[in-house]
């Protein structure tokens, strides 16, 4: 995902300095050419051989250490950069930042840099709250650089506030939203729906499906990562949400339809990957059902089609993409719905085929136009829907 991309960790003097070890890895496994830096205070907080191990590069520290490749040419290392994270990052090394101090091979090498710069500060949360510490931050944000707010929690001091470096994860994710993947779409809008519905029974029961979400938000993560704005409306799930993404909760396919329609008219793309209940109980006990002696037949009425009324309501130039699970005549029916709901494609698999449908990490999907199907083979849900994206842009440019 990072071939041929640089990333400079600029780390600082703090105690989540060690937290950058799983970060490097990270990236380094994402194939990631990785740089550490560091302040000569970070290096008592962790060895830089702990870096030097994972990443495969010298970790640079004194700007007149000679025993490297770089040597007096910080200038070069800013070069190569596509992004620099310094986190942690001191409010000495905010300061010095911010005021265009440049004494040590982190702020010469950041300083340098014309790539996009993100600082994770973590500090005393007393500290992170003095106003010199904001106004520098505010002077930063001013010269474009990305200041993401600290965590709020149990400090390594004993107080508890902001000021917390965020987990390696999270600082991962801005790292990839930033040079992950081309952004060919840029100044999109994009609404995907993912997971089941639940439809309530009485207060203990619901009726819903197999689906976890993980291919709608796969979908909605790659459509992140393009650089598309993107709209998340989600059944319950159990996965995690994923960042910079805008995440709308329902539960039923009523609230779902609500959300979504709501929202329709402002998107380019929309992407129903949702497993909809096509039918809810007609009324909904207030109190819990008691069982009885005898069977127990439901009475289910039919929930609104949510595609349906999108293709019906279509605006112009607005691409359309509904999903289609089957277990017999998958392309037949998948272009019958295709043609039913006046879509611009579908998304069909197989339920009963090895590595399609819910709940695994693979899919085995069918991607149908008016005008072709293109068959993908087994792959991971992100794989397919960056293949799913590459279709849709083919279609639309
Ligand atoms: N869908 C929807 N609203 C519903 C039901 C389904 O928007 N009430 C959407 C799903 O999100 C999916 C597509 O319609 O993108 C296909 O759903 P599916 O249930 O497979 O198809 P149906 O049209 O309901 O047909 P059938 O039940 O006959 O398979």
């Amino acid at each position: 995902m990072l071939k041929g991309k640089t990333v400079v960790l600029a780390v600082s003097g703090s105690i989540a300095a060690y937290k950058i070890a799983s970060l490097a890895s990270a990236l380094k496994k994402l194939h990631a050419n990785v740089q550490v830096l560091m302040t000569k205070n970070a290096v008592n907080f962790i060895n830089p051989i702990t870096f030097e191990s994972l990443t495969g590069n010298k970790c640079l520290v004194d700007t007149f250490d000679r025993n490297f490749q770089y040597s007096v040419e910080h200038v070069a290392l800013a070069k190569q950069a596509d992004v620099v994270l310094v986190a942690p990052a001191s409010a000495n090394v905010i300061g010095k930042i911010a005021h265009g101090i440049a004494d040590d091979m982190l702020t010469t090498t950041v300083m340098a840099c014309k790539c996009k710069k993100i600082i994770a500060p973590a500090m005393n949360t007393n500290m992170f709250d003095n106003p010199i510490l904001q106004d520098n931050l505010k002077i930063l944000e001013h010269y474009g650089y990305e200041v993401i707010s600290p965590a709020v929690g149990y400090l390594a001091c004993g107080d508890t506030g902001a000021g917390k470096m965020p987990e390696p994860e999270l600082l991962l994710q801005y790292i990839l939203r930033e040079i992950a993947y081309e952004k060919d779409m840029q100044g999109k809008r994009v609404l995907v729906t993912a997971g089941p519905t639940q439809e309530s029974i009485d207060p203990v029961r619901f009726i819903t499906n197999h689906s976890t979400g993980k291919m709608g938000y796969a979908i909605a993560k790659m459509c992140m990562l393009r650089g598309a704005e993107v709209t998340l409306v989600s059944g319950p799930t159990s996965i995690a949400k994923p960042e910079f993404v805008h995440v709308v909760d329902v539960v039923t396919a009523k609230e779902m339809y609500e959300e979504v329609t709501k929202r329709a008219k402002d998107q380019d793309i929309i992407i129903k990957a949702a497993a909809v209940a096509d039918y809810r109980p007609k009324s909904v006990s207030s109190e819990k059902m008691k069982k009885k002696d005898d069977d127990l037949a439901i009475p289910m009425e039919r929930t609104d089609d949510i595609l349906k009324f999108l293709g019906e309501h279509k605006k112009e130039h607005q691409f359309l993409c509904g999903f289609s699970m089957e277990t017999e005549n998958m392309l037949e029916n998948s272009r019958k719905k295709l043609e039913k709901k006046h879509l611009d494609m579908i998304v069909a698999n197989n339920l009963k085929v090895e590595g399609a449908g819910f709940a695994g990490d693979t899919n085995v999907v069918t991607i149908i136009t008016g005008q072709e199907e293109v068959s993908l083979g087994k792959m991971t849900k992100e794989e397919t829907a960056l293949r799913i994206l590459d279709e849709i842009l083919k279609a639309t440019n």
